[in-house]
């Protein structure tokens, strides 16, 4: 018998190893060359909606200053790039006539992408959803997906001959809980009732846009970013062990069981309004992909409450490191979500679409900023992904720190900073953090212990 000896943690040469952003977060230029306003604008606008009222109508600029921003990519050694597509600029009036400007925009960035060999992973809804289509009802209205549908013909047709990798929606629970429950993202909602309908909508979106995306890209390669928290129960009761299973229910089952095998979790069902999911939905929602998008951040404690929304409540950490935001550091729980999708879906490629952290980073007067807890976080967790990877045969095929440079953080403005650069909004000079420079060496290196 032939002892197997254990592969190390490396990737190979195809791993792409990229970083995300997402438009909103990025672009400003929140009015300019016809782009019509989206949800983001209008909450950002509304007083007391973000930590300081700030809002993204400039943000980094990145609609003015992309190509810098693609030249300090190359010089990172970036292999793939993922970005989100502004819908409102694109389309305005949610659907129908399109503004060029916008379009010319995406198809110019594309060309520089390319022109750098960096490989583009467009996503098509990071949030901002026209205000139009908010107007009508947003999310809740059904009508919402079609529109969706029709916007993802339009930017395949134009994109698609170069564009190969295409994220259809980003945390579609994100979006639904922050968005219609808890209120603190864009539209600003506040019913928990609303998540049915709008987890409903959003996937029957994404299921509708497989058909354009399909028709106009050949090779396509398609999938949704789940935003995935290992759900643990918080303690070892009973109850907590139940609530575990409601909040996964919720948080993950809702969007990977639909999505990949066609059903709710009886859990979500039993809660949905009668004449919500429609004949036909069902298979639509679970037309084929062909790969998972995991953004990770952290792992969630689930405790029994008597909530009407789930029947759990998030229980505190322990005591450990924690990021910027509050949150843990768990890398264990990146492996967890490689090995389980490994299993449970092995016919889809895995990528690792977004995970990062903040730190309190300050540019020191030779402009440089030295940032060793983001290195650390992230040789804990690309290590932590390799070595599933190299023991479960995981079709892992990227990672993608978030994020490329610091942007504006939702309601958190721009305070927390993710980037692997330090945007100075007062100049708009972007710096290569030392995560920066220790990411082109892993790289490089394809091995985070190797640097
Ligand atoms: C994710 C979002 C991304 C960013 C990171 C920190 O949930 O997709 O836009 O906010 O968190």
């Amino acid at each position: 018998m032939t002892q197997a000896t254990p592969r190390e943690p490396r990737a190979g040469r195809a791993f792409l190893w990229g970083t995300a952003t997402a438009a909103y977060q990025i672009e400003g230029a929140y009015n300019a060359d016809g782009k019509g306003p989206s949800i983001w604008d209008t909450f950002t606008h509304t007083p007391g909606k973000t930590e300081r009222g700030e809002t993204g109508d400039v943000a980094c600029d990145h609609y003015h200053r992309w190509e810098h921003d693609l030249d300090l990519m190359a010089e990172m050694g970036l292999r793939a790039y993922r970005f989100s597509l502004a819908w409102a600029r694109i389309l305005p009036q949610g659907r129908g006539a399109v503004n060029a400007a916008g379009l010319d925009f995406y198809d110019h960035l594309v060309d520089g992408l390319l022109a750098r060999n960096i490989v583009p992973f467009v996503t098509l809804y990071h949030w901002d959803l026209p205000q139009v289509l908010q107007d009508k009802g947003g999310w809740v209205n059904r009508d919402t997906a079609s529109s969706f549908q029709d916007y993802a013909d339009v930017v395949t047709r134009r994109l698609g001959d170069r564009v190969k990798n295409w994220i259809t929606l980003n945390e579609p629970f994100i979006a639904a809980d922050h968005g219609h429950v808890s209120g603190e993202h864009a539209p600003g909602l506040h019913d928990y009732k609303l998540y049915f309908p709008v987890t409903h909508h959003l996937l029957l979106a994404h299921g509708l846009a497989l058909q354009p995306i399909r028709e106009n890209v050949s090779g396509a390669q398609v999938g949704i970013a789940f935003s995935l928290a290992e759900i643990q129960p918080a303690t070892d009761r009973d109850e907590d062990i139940e609530a575990a299973t409601r909040c996964e229910a919720y948080m993950n089952g809702a969007y990977l069981e639909s999505t990949l095998r066609g059903r709710y979790p009886a859990l979500i069902t039993e809660q949905m309004p009668g004449d919500l999911i429609q004949s036909g939905d069902m298979a639509t929602i679970s037309g084929k992909t062909d790969l998972i998008g995991i953004n990770y951040y952290m792992r969630l404690l689930a405790q029994a409450a008597p909530t009407a929304y789930g029947g759990f409540t998030i229980a505190p950490w322990p005591p450990g490191p924690r990021t910027e935001m509050g949150w843990e550091q768990y890398p264990a729980g990146l492996a967890y979500w490689v090995q389980r999708l490994a299993t449970d879906f092995p016919d889809h490629d895995l990528y690792i679409t977004e995970n990062g952290a903040a730190f309190p980073d300050t540019l020191d007067d030779a402009h440089q900023v030295h940032d060793p807890q983001r290195v650390n976080y992230l040789r804990e967790h690309t290590r932590a992904a390799l070595t599933a990877l190299a023991t479960t045969d995981a079709r892992l095929k990227g990672y993608f720190v978030w994020s490329f440079m610091d942007n504006f953080e939702w309601a958190y403005g721009v305070r927390p900073r993710f980037g692997l650069v330090y945007t100075d909004y007062a100049t708009q000079a972007r710096y290569i953090k030392e995560s920066g420079r220790w990411y082109a060496r892993l790289i490089e290196a394809g091995a985070p212990d190797d640097i």
